[in-house]
């Protein structure tokens, strides 16, 4: 296995904008990083470039220590697994997974030995002698997988390999990835629009949007310290919820007013408050930073509950704050309804601030 490298890596197609730009990236060895963002932010088009299928426009690309931009993708010894992971049909599962080795002319006792292997890893070892029709999708999709294993290559590049299978065996292969990563302790670069792939999978993650990079970090640092609004956003289901404010000083102090209510700011966020030059500030709150208490409460905003969504192991409680609209997470036994007056307050520690113009984070 090896680390990847990429500098300045962009891509323009034709005289179009920049579908990538200006990526830089340093994965380890072993590492599993995860490509996070919506359709059409260059995930893609960054893998295929990694892989030698479309070349780079500016930048350089470094594969175990050797620069590979201009090396044709045959000779750059990486694996790359797709969403339509097309499995030759008239082939059994061991001449699909052989293939690939077969044409490399590689002894019969060392291709043997390693789609052996590999089907032993991926639980496939039974149907070494069916044909692709006789699978289910998941243990198709394996097939691929282990088609790319027994080529034991420097890095394996994925995309969106599990988004054809359905929500229980996606989460199950989820899963089972990450187990064989652990096992065959491999280099994964990994493509996704999905943050709970993300999230489980990942080692890092890479936020994506327009063909910029937003933010790289663990899925921890993704979700407690999002760079921007996008990150903070796009990752958390219900998403954070963002409120503009406007600041006043009160001595030390910092009140964020929410309409006619007010929001004692904590002390600690007053270093980064005092670089603002206007007053206006989006304050970021996620869902489970949104505590429900009585209408009464000292120290609470006042709110009424719009709807209440019961999921079952949880409830989102959806209020107005005045003008503004809010989501909350709340247990199992929370008993209000609909039209109900409550009171609310905010995991202060966790509080996200925002720039309202820059969209920058301002406590980083
Ligand atoms: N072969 C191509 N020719 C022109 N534009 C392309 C081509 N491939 C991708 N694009 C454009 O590049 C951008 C990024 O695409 P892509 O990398 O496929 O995004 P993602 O995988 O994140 O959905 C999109 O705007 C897409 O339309
Ligand atoms: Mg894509």
């Amino acid at each position: 296995m090896a680390s990847v490298l990429l500098q300045h890596v962009s891509k323009q197609f034709g005289s179009s904008n920049y579908a990538v730009h200006d990526v830089n990236l340093d994965i380890e060895d072993k590492e599993f990083l995860v490509l996070l963002g919506p359709s059409g932010c260059g995930k893609t088009t960054t893998l295929r470039m990694v892989a030698g299928l479309e070349e780079v426009s500016e930048g350089r690309i470094v594969i175990g220590g050797q620069d590979v931009t201009n090396v044709p993708p045959k000779d750059r010894d990486i694996a790359m697994v797709f969403q339509n992971y097309a499995l030759y049909p008239h082939m059994t599962v061991y001449e699909n997974m052989s293939f690939g080795l077969k044409l490399r002319k590689m002894p019969k006792t060392e291709i043997d030995k390693r789609v052996k292997e590999a089907a032993e890893i991926l639980g496939l070892s039974p149907y070494l002698a069916r044909r692709p029709k006789e699978l289910s999708g998941g243990q198709r999709q394996r097939v691929a997988l282990g088609r790319a294993i027994v080529r034991e290559p420097k890095a394996f590049l994925m995309d969106e390999p599990l988004s054809n299978l359905d929500a229980k065996l996606r989460t199950q292969t989820r899963v089972e990835l990450k187990r064989l990563h652990q096992r065959l302790g491999a280099t994964i670069i990994y493509v996704t629009h999905d943050q709970t792939e993300a999230m489980t999978m990942g080692t890092r993650i890479v936020v994506m949007r327009d063909g910029v990079v937003q933010q790289v970090d663990t899925p921890d640092g993704i979700y407690h310290r999002p760079a921007n609004q996008f990150v903070g956003t796009f990752v958390g289901t219900p998403a954070m919820n963002l409120l503009s404010a406007e600041l006043s000083r009160q001595g030390t102090e910092f009140i964020a007013h929410l309409g006619d209510q007010t929001l004692s700011l904590p002390t600690q966020l007053t270093g980064p408050l005092e670089s603002l030059i206007e007053p206006q500030v989006t304050l970021g709150v996620r869902p489970e930073d949104v505590h429900l208490v009585r209408a009464d409460a000292s120290d609470s905003l006042k709110a009424v509950v719009r709807l209440v969504e019961a999921m079952g192991h949880e409830q989102l409680v959806y209020l107005s704050l005045g003008s503004r609209d809010i989501v909350a997470r709340t247990d199992n036994d929370w008993t209000g309804k609909s039209g109900d007056a409550v009171g609310i307050t905010f995991d202060m520690a966790r509080l996200h601030l925002f720039d309202p113009v820059s969209e920058e984070s301002l406590l980083r």
